[in-house]
């Protein structure tokens, strides 16, 4: 079990050298995935740092070539980079494709840098094909388990004392290039408890950037309480409307980028606290859910001098006593436990 982990990190190291000279060195790869990349606004350093390539817009170029350097379909198919269809007709006869034919590839690191998979996204808008395609769960590549960046951010993390958490491989890879580098995506997924782990060794601190469409926001506030249960320190800050920290970063220098972050930080059970009483305003029914929910956010807190501070926080914020705030505490853990 060991040496077919083996193979398929030896395997997939191989896919990532590829793509990446795919993208540098061959006519379409510089004419369609080395200037989509370029036009995203990423630099050569970037681009090379981060590992990026391009997957040629042929059935099966990646997987013949692999075959052909005596790397087994085995382990191709294990990893996800080879799709095997048998043929119905004719057992013997099985059709091989490429995972990601005519993508642009993010490769996905371990925190030592080991390449464990891929993101691929597609470069046509065709509504029909999915946006990005990544490598399939496998023996080496467990997405709840990962964060996309980490290889490149663990040391800034543990510098800084703080992690920014963005969405995508795109704001990892904007934020990076204009100097910010402590930031690391859960990659489109709900946090994980183990996700948060890898950044826990690190730091005691989170900061959540949300797009500015706030769409994900409301569906992203239960995955922070894995964050607070782990007794870290969480601030969230949100971007202007139709700003992502992609387009953020991409649009501002680093100083004014480095204020705004600085400037619109909010610590997690205020702001949840502030936006839960905003949206319940007059409804009593809804007001009593609000109550609930965030104390349940607090009572994930191990630390029983943060919880008590956070109970006279949120009684002023919601504008109603302690004492029901440290009941309900009480009940919750009742409840819980
Ligand atoms: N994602 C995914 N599969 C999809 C859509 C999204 O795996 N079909 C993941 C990717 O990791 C992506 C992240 O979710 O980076 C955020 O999704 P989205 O905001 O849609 O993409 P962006 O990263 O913003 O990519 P782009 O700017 O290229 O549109
Ligand atoms: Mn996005
Ligand atoms: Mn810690
Ligand atoms: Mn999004
Ligand atoms: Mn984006």
């Amino acid at each position: 079990k060991t040496n077919e982990r083996e193979s398929m990190y030896l395997v997939s190291d191989y896919a990532q050298k590829y793509f990446s000279e795919i993208l540098w060195e061959r006519e379409q790869g510089k004419a369609i995935g080395l200037s989509y990349f370029k036009e995203r606004g990423f630099t050569d350093d970037t681009i090379k740092k981060f590992d990026l390539g391009y997957c040629l817009d042929q059935w099966d170029g990646f997987t013949k070539t692999a075959l052909g350097k005596g790397y087994q379909l085995d382990f191709l198919e294990k990893t996800g980079l080879t799709i095997v269809k048998e043929d119905p007709g004719n057992p013997d006869n099985k059709k091989t494709f490429d995972r990601f034919k005519g993508r642009v590839l993010f490769p996905i690191h371990s925190m030592s840098g080991r390449v464990l998979g891929f993101g691929g996204r597609i470069l046509t808008s065709d509504k029909k094909a999915a946006k990005y395609v990544n490598s399939p769960e496998s023996d080496i590549y467990h997405k709840s388990k990962v964060l996309y960046g980490i290889y490149l951010a663990k040391q800034a993390i543990a510098k800084e004392d703080n992690c920014f958490l963005v969405e995508g491989y795109t704001d990892v890879i904007q934020l990076h290039q204009r100097g910010i580098h402590n930031v690391v995506a859960s990659s489109g997924t709900a946090l994980t408890s183990d996700q948060i782990r890898l950044v826990n060794r690190l730091t005691n601190n989170i900061t959540v950037l949300f797009d500015g469409d706030a769409a994900g926001l409301r569906a992203s506030l239960r995955g922070i309480d894995l964050i607070l249960e782990q007794g870290m320190n969480v601030k969230v800050c949100t971007f202007p409307a139709g700003d992502d920290p992609d387009s953020f970063a991409k649009n501002n220098e680093y100083e004014d980028v480095v204020e705004y972050l600085q400037n619109n930080s909010k610590d997690f059970i205020q702001f949840k606290a502030s936006l839960l009483v905003s949206e319940a305003a007059n409804d009593p029914i809804k007001r009593a859910d609000t109550v609930r929910d965030i104390v349940h956010s607090i009572s994930k807190i191990p630390d029983r001098i943060k919880k008590e501070i956070y109970i006279q926080e949120c009684a002023q914020i919601m504008n109603i006593s302690e004492a029901v705030l440290f009941n309900t505490l009480a009940q919750i853990g009742k409840k819980d436990t």
